[in-house]
């Protein structure tokens, strides 16, 4: 799959085993930021890289600062050619973000190629050129455009993503479905069954499936401006989610819950009809199981994190909405905080019942 942006087409190509690894290793002038964990679960496939072209990173928020991406640049300045070096980043969207970023910056942009290793990277963040670091108590404060040249998936990475990691992924990959259309939904109420499995097939199939609709969205509006904004169907009230719990809950597995906090918003408007909101639900409750009993929710600091995201321009609290009209998303700016304590009490009644 071409991917065409404004800065360069690059493609995504899904393989079937770690041998394109042998491609990359080959590289001149390249260095590997790989993710501790994946570094640790598939070490053998790093054998003959010497270690001075290594860069094993923690993936935490922690680390997903400015000091991790500096040092990545001055690791790069032993390498002779400067803006023909290639970064080679493998790992989940924390390493993504650390390493776009340094490969943007560095002699005001090198090449990088991206594995992402997580669902949630494979499925969607590798594409739309993000990059993203977090700065003292501000998450993504930091951030540019910045895509890589090439990305290469294999779906067998999300075999070793604990439960948690993966139904994260799932989120965002059931908030594509619901959001295609009734066709979509039809889909993953087939496909989440085996998902949930990780069964190869139906998870190549369904990275395919969502690329291709993030794709049709930023091609048209690479920088967010106007169609893009679609794409953050349920970000308002998941990254409130994410704030509130100190980021307990996971980016993907937030936006799950904030689907049926926007559905139930929708429906109460009338307009997305009930049985649309029903299927959408009962999809969306087998991906979510969270430790953080909800239920005890600042309020307040949830409303209050919501104001702050940064796709909310003025004081009125602005959402992305379903209809039932297919790709209809609406964005509507007059979200009442009664509708979103009904919202949260709803999610709370149906989850713990
Ligand atoms: N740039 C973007 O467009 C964009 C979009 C969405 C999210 N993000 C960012 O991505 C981050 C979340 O990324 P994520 O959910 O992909 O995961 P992650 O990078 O946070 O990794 C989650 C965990 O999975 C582990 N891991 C990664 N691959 C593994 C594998 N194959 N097997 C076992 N464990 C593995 C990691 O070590 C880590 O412990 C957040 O910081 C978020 O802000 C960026
Ligand atoms: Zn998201």
């Amino acid at each position: 799959m071409i991917i065409h942006s404004r800065f360069k087409d690059y493609n995504v190509e899904i393989t079937e085993d770690l041998s394109f690894f042998d491609k990359l290793k080959a590289l001149d002038n390249s260095e590997f930021v790989v993710d501790k964990n994946v570094y640790r679960l598939y070490k053998e496939h790093f054998d003959g890289i010497s270690s001075d072209r290594l860069i094993v990173i923690e993936a935490t928020e922690e680390t997903k600062v400015l000091d991790t991406a500096l040092t990545i640049c001055e690791k790069m300045t032993n390498i002779p050619a400067k803006r023909n070096a290639c970064l080679i980043s493998i790992g989940g969207g924390i390493i993504q973000d650390i390493t776009g970023f340094a490969a943007n910056v560095l002699y005001r942009g090198i090449k990088w190629i991206f594995v992402p290793t997580t669902l949630l990277a494979g499925c969607d963040s590798c594409i739309g050129g993000k990059t993203s670091l977090n700065y003292k108590r501000f998450k993504n404060l930091l951030g540019t455009f910045y895509p890589p040249d090439e990305i290469f998936i294999c779906p067998a990475f999300f075999q070793t993503l604990t439960q948690k990691d993966y139904e994260s992924g799932l989120g965002e990959v059931v908030k594509f479905n619901i959001m295609t259309s009734m066709d979509g939904l039809r889909n993953i109420e087939n496909e989440i069954d085996h998902l949930l499995n990780r069964e190869e097939d139906s998870l190549r199939k369904c990275i395919e499936k969502s690329l291709s609709f993030k794709k049709s969205f930023i091609e048209v509006d690479e920088f967010d401006k106007g169609e893009r904004i679609k794409l953050n169907f349920a970000h308002t009230f998941g990254h409130g989610i994410e704030t509130v719990t100190n980021y307990a809950i996971p980016h993907g597995t937030a936006v799950a819950i904030g689907m049926i906090m926007a559905d139930r918003i929708s429906e109460n408007r009338n307009i997305l009809s009930h049985e649309i909101v029903e299927r959408s639900e009962k999809v969306l409750l087998k991906v979510i199981h969270i430790d953080y009993d909800l239920r005890k929710i600042d309020f307040d600091g949830f409303i209050k994190a919501i104001r702050k995201d940064k796709k909310q321009v003025n004081d009125q609290l602005t959402a992305v909405l379903m209809t039932n009209v297919s790709k209809d998303l609406r964005i509507v700016n007059d979200i009442q905080l009664d509708e979103i304590k009904d919202a949260v009490n709803y999610f709370c009644e149906l989850y713990y019942k």
